[in-house]
C-alpha cells in the first residue's frame, strides 16, 4: 500500500455506536504507513477510549479547541493534512460541516483544511433515509467531499437496515484510492490470476500450486491507480475495491478465448496466470473407474496464450508477461521476451524462500527491452505489483 506511506491523515470519530470500527481504521492506515492524527468529538468519547487511539494511532488524540496543548489546534491540523477522515460520520457532525458551523475541534479543522476529505456516514436508516441527510451530503458532494457509502447490515439495538458504517477495508482502500496519483485513470488493463485446471476426466484435473495472489495484487494497485480492471481469473480470492469486472475461468482454452477478447481494448496487459503447458488430449466424459487399469494419459501443448498476444498486439498496448524460473533466471526471462514479443517480463527464481506460490511475499526482476533490469528484493506482493506497474506506466504513450 505504497499510496499511504508518510501521508498525513486526520481520523475524525464522531459519536456513533460505530466508532469501534473506527480502531480498527486507525490500526490499518498506521500498518499501511500512514501518520495518523486522531480527533474525537466528545460524543465519540462516550463510545471508545481515547488511550485505545492514543496507542494505535502516531499521535495522542485530540479533542477540544481549548484544553489542547496549542491555542488554534484545528488550523494546524487542517493545514498540515494529506487527508481527513471522518469515520463515523454521524447525522449532527455532516449538519454542522455542511451548515459551516465550527462548534468543535473536528468541525473546525474540517472547516480549515484544503486537503481531501472523506467521510463515512454511520446512522440509524430512519436518519440516513431523511432528506436533511441526504440533502446535507448532496451539498457535500458538490463540494468535492467523497462519501463513502454505508452498508446494510445490523445496526444498533438489533435492528437490520442501511446505514452500517462500510468496512474498514472499503473505507481504506478509499483513503488509498484518494491519496494515490490517478496514472491508470481511464486506462483498462487486463490482468489473469492463478493456475488453469486441465480435465482428465469428469473429477481429475491437472492443475498447478499458483494462488492468484500476485495477479489479485496487480488487479488490485491498478485499480487503486484509477485503471478499469478486467481480472480473467481461476480461484475466488475477494474482488479487489474499484472498478474491477472478474472472467472466471477454469481451463488454458477458456483463459485464451477471454484473454483475446478482453485484450483488444486493453492498454496494459499483465498474464500473471500460471497457465497448464500440457493438457490431456480427450479427457474422459465419466469418470475413469479404477477397474480399467491405470490409464495413459496422453497429453498435448496448451496455445501459448501469451505469444498469441504478443503476435496480435495492437499499437500502443503494453504487454507484460510473468516468467517463474529455478535457474538462469535473467536469460530464460530476456529469451522469453524475445520470443513472446512482450514490453516487459516479471521474472522470479521460485526456488529462493518466500518468492512466488503461495507466498504473500515475492522477489523479481524486471526485464525490459530498453534500459537495465529493475530488481524488486523480497517484499509483499501488491508492492511489486507497484513496481511491475511503474514500469508498465512509463512505458505507456501520452494520451491524446
Ligand atoms: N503463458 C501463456 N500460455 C501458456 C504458457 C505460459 O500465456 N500456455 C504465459 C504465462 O502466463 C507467463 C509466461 O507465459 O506470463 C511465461 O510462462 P512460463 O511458464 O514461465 O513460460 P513458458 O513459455 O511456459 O516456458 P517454460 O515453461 O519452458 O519455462
Amino acid at each position: 500500500m505504497g499510496a499511504l506511506v508518510g501521508k498525513r491523515i486526520v481520523l475524525g470519530v464522531s459519536g456513533g455506536i460505530a466508532a469501534y470500527k473506527a480502531i480498527e481504521i486507525c490500526r490499518r492506515l498506521v500498518d499501511a504507513g500512514a501518520h495518523v492524527v486522531p480527533v474525537l468529538t466528545k460524543g465519540a468519547e462516550h463510545f471508545v477510549g481515547r488511550t485505545t487511539f492514543s496507542a494505535l494511532a502516531s499521535e495522542p488524540v485530540q479533542s477540544s479547541l481549548w484544553d489542547e496543548a496549542e491555542p488554534i489546534p484545528h488550523t494546524r491540523l487542517g493545514q498540515s493534512a494529506d487527508l481527513v477522515l471522518v469515520a463515523p460520520a454521524t447525522a449532527r457532525l455532516i449538519g454542522a460541516y455542511t451548515a459551516g458551523i465550527s462548534s468543535d475541534l473536528l468541525t473546525a479543522t474540517l472547516l480549515a483544511t484544503r486537503a481531501k476529505v472523506l467521510v463515512c456516514p454511520a446512522m440509524h436508516t430512519e436518519m440516513w433515509e431523511h432528506p436533511a441527510v441526504q440533502e446535507n451530503l448532496a451539498t457535500l458532494r458538490r463540494r468535492g467531499v467523497e462519501v463513502v457509502a454505508p452498508e446494510s447490515g445490523r445496526l444498533a439495538g438489533g435492528d437490520i437496515g442501511h446505514g452500517r458504517l462500510a468496512a474498514p477495508e472499503t473505507i481504506v482502500a478509499a483513503v488509498e484510492r484518494a491519496l494515490v496519483e490517478p496514472d491508470l485513470r481511464g486506462r483498462t488493463v487486463v490482468v489473469t490470476a492463478g493456475g488453469t485446471r486441465e480435465p482428465i476426466d469428469a473429477v481429475r484435473v491437472i492443475a498447478n500450486r499458483s494462488s492468484g495472489k500476485q495477479g489479485y495484487a496487480v488487479a488490485a494497485e491498478a485499480a487503486a491507480r484509477g485503471a478499469r480492471v478486467v481480472l480473467v481469473s481461476t480461484v475466488t480470492l475477494p474482488v479487489p475495491p474499484g472498478e474491477v469486472r472478474v472472467v472466471p475461468v477454469e481451463t488454458a482454452a477458456d483463459m485464451q478465448a477471454a484473454v483475446q477478447a478482453e485484450a483488444l481494448g486493453a492498454d496494459i496487459v499483465v498474464m500473471a496466470a500460471a497457465v497448464a503447458d500440457f493438457r490431456p488430449v480427450a479427457p474422459a466424459a465419466g469418470k475413469i473407474k479404477k477397474d480399467g487399469g491405470v490409464p495413459e494419459i496422453r497429453l498435448e501443448p496448451t496455445p501459448d496464450i501469451l505469444a498469441g498476444l504478443g503476435a496480435n498486439k495492437p499499437a500502443g498496448q503494453v504487454l507484460v508477461g510473468f516468467a517463474a524460473e529455478t535457474s538462469d533466471l535473467h536469460a530464460n526471462a530476456s529469451s522469453k521476451l524475445e520470443r513472446k514479443r512482450l514490453d516487459l517480463i516479471v521474472a522470479n527464481d521460485v526456488s529462493q524462500p518466500g518468492v512466488g506460490f503461495h507466498h504473500d511475499t515475492n522477489a523479481v526482476t524486471i526485464v525490459r527491452r530498453v534500459g537495465d533490469p529493475i530488481s524488486v528484493g523480497l517484499r509483499g506482493k501488491r508492492e511489486v505489483a507497484k513496481a511491475v506497474l511503474d514500469a508498465a506506466v512509463a512505458l505507456l504513450a501520452p494520451r491524446q
